[in-house]
């Protein structure tokens, strides 16, 4: 009250009254005349980016070009992977000679991991789940089969298959792993979603020679600085050999055997890794160059996709400690 008492004294009142109410003559706070004025400054520019130049997209035009990026992507998934639905991969069932095609590429790549009859692993211990129980990891529509199969689950030893196979030989597969299907089962998912469960198949049906070849030229630490004597050396490190030895035992003892001895159970791929009989040379780079970029016709998975630069030189040092001099 004192406050307004001493306004009342030092502000003069403005002479006009309105239902008996009379105004200070106070002038207007900065901050708010700084708003106001900076409005007006913010409007014209508004008016002139928007409305005068049409520099500015209205919002009509960023529709159009939002939906003109949408129109460009599904272009580009359909490209790499025309027509890949739920049903065109149902239909493929159908065929026999496109699930017997996928039978095929099933035995050369997969049956490691999954066994003979999608059953699981036939060793205990090995990388890989069943493919005809209930459970599913990462999707059981026919399009989240396709993409699981061509994007890999890396983190767990499933390669990522799209750059090897493509998208036509990964349809078969996928056609075959369907027609294995019993009716009665109900499908679980067991993972809520998993980021792969609902991508589309990113990987274009290229040469596979030629997109390895790419990936090999593209990732990692040049692996040129690397020399046989450099990845001797590395065998000599026990903290490497070790960090390849695990990686050997979640991804190689499939087809390569936890000694290094060959395939733990007749007729799986995969051959010795210490006998004296070496297909790709036996020379550190050479071993390297075998693990990178696999011998994909013969079912050895190119591993650069999965276990990177590093993990190769681990691997190689793994191997190279594992020899008998
Ligand atoms: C080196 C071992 C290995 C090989 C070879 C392999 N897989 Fe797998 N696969 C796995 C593992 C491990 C998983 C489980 C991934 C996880 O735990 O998320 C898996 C998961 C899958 C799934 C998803 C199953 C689910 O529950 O959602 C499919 C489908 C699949 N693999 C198909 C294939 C096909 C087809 C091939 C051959 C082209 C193949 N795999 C080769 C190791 C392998
Ligand atoms: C799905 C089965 C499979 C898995 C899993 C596998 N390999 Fe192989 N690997 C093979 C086959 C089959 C060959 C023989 C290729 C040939 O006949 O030319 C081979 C060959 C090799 C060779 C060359 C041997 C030689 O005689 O020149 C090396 C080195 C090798 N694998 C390392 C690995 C490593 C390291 C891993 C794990 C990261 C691995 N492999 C996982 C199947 C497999």
């Amino acid at each position: 009250m004192d406050t307004n008492k001493s306004q009342q004294t030092e502000d003069p009142l403005r002479p006009h009254t309105f239902d008996g109410i009379q105004e200070y003559d106070n002038s207007l706070p900065n901050w708010w005349l700084f708003t106001f004025y900076g409005a007006f400054v913010f409007a014209i520019g508004y008016w002139i980016y928007y409305q005068k130049t049409g520099v500015g997209a209205d919002q009509h035009e960023e529709y159009q070009i939002a939906l003109q990026q949408l129109q460009e992507s599904v272009a580009k998934v359909e490209k790499s992977a025309p027509g890949i639905t739920n049903d065109s991969l149902r239909a493929l069932v159908d065929d026999p000679a496109i699930v017997a095609a996928g039978q095929q590429h099933y035995m050369s790549n997969c049956f490691p991991c999954h066994g003979n009859e999608l059953q699981g692993p036939p060793t205990p211990g090995l990388p890989g789940v069943s493919l005809v129980d209930a459970e599913w990891l990462h999707g059981n529509e026919p399009a989240q089969i396709h993409a699981t199969i061509t994007n890999g689950v890396l983190e767990k030893g499933m390669p990522s298959w799209g750059p090897v196979l493509g998208s036509k030989r990964i349809s078969e597969l996928t056609a075959f792993i369907l027609s294995k299907q019993d009716p009665s089962v109900v499908p679980v998912m067991v993972t809520a979603s998993s980021p792969i469960a609902n991508a589309a198949p990113t990987v274009p049906d290229a040469q596979p020679a030629a997109a390895l070849e790419a990936v090999a030229e593209a990732s990692g630490p040049s692996p040129s600085s690397l020399t046989n004597e450099s990845l001797v050396e590395m065998s000599k490190d026990s903290a490497i050999v070790a960090a390849g030895q695990t990686r050997f035992q979640t991804l190689c003892v499939a087809c390569h055997g936890v000694n290094l001895e060959g395939p733990p159970a007749p007729g799986l791929p995969g051959v010795s890794l210490v006998d004296a009989e070496w297909l790709h040379g036996n020379e550190p780079l050479q071993i390297r160059k075998t693990i990178t970029h696999g011998v994909i016709e013969k079912g050895m998975v190119p591993w650069l996709g999965v276990v990177g630069e590093d993990g190769a030189n681990e691997l190689v040092a793994f191997i190279l400690s594992k020899q008998i001099q």
